[in-house]
């Protein structure tokens, strides 16, 4: 809907910022990941850990160069960025994680790790950054209705706990995060949301010849 929107348009009501801010301090060292779109939520943690005293490092991926978001921002910033893409076009081949594990086998001292990107990624950071007892940070991106924290359909299991994202987070411990819940619970509307897709394409090729004939 907002897609559809023209210059001009407006509209109701926006809400926000929800939840709760990103804890900032000095804690030595940060490696900041971003992966995917989640380049861009990271990118303000980083300006803000820069900001209070920390050496960055950034760790960014995509699929491919192409689809690399924010690189000249991230480098502006970061005392050093690396970089990773699936297909190996830009920089290091393969997965951000692999880049992270050689600085933690370098004895490279880290003292917070933030990872921010799509579930498989902040969970295999997890992976490799707890037999090291690396404090990690993960931004989880549940399901969200209404925000504020009635419906329960961020709803989380942190430590045990449940927790709600619009409000208990989105940052929270990774290592005590249940990501097979998490993962499980986005993909509870994977049909409909095919369904929608399928549905908006229609009209995204009936829109596109209308246009087409009516020039
Ligand atoms: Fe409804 Fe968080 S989105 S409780």
């Amino acid at each position: 809907m907002l897609a559809d929107l023209d210059v001009g348009d407006a509209i109701l009501d926006v809400v926000g910022p929800l939840g709760r801010p990103t804890h900032i301090e000095k804690f030595g060292h940060v490696v900041c990941i971003g992966g995917g779109v989640g380049i861009a939520p990271v990118y303000p943690i980083v300006c803000a850990m820069k900001a209070a005293g920390n050496r960055v490092t950034g760790i960014v991926s995509a699929r491919s160069k192409d689809l690399l978001i924010l690189e000249d921002e991230m480098r502006g910033q970061c005392d050093e960025l690396k970089i990773a893409t699936d297909d190996g076009s830009y920089g290091h081949k393969g997965f951000p994680t692999e880049i992270l594990q050689q600085m933690i086998s370098a004895d490279d001292k880290i003292d917070l790790v933030v990872a921010v990107g799509p579930v498989p990624l902040m969970k295999a950071v997890c992976k490799v950054t707890k037999p090291a007892d690396l404090p990690t940070v993960v931004s989880l991106n549940p399901i969200m209705v209404d925000g504020t924290g009635m419906c329960g359909g961020c709803r989380v299991s942190v430590g045990g706990e449940t927790k709600f994202v619009c409000v208990d987070g989105p940052e929270f411990d990774g290592h005590a995060v249940d990501f097979d819940l998490l993962t499980k619970r986005l993909a509870a509307y994977k049909d409909m949301e095919r369904q929608a897709m399928d549905d908006h394409a229609c009209k995204l090729e009936a829109d596109i010849s209308r246009v087409g004939r009516e020039r």
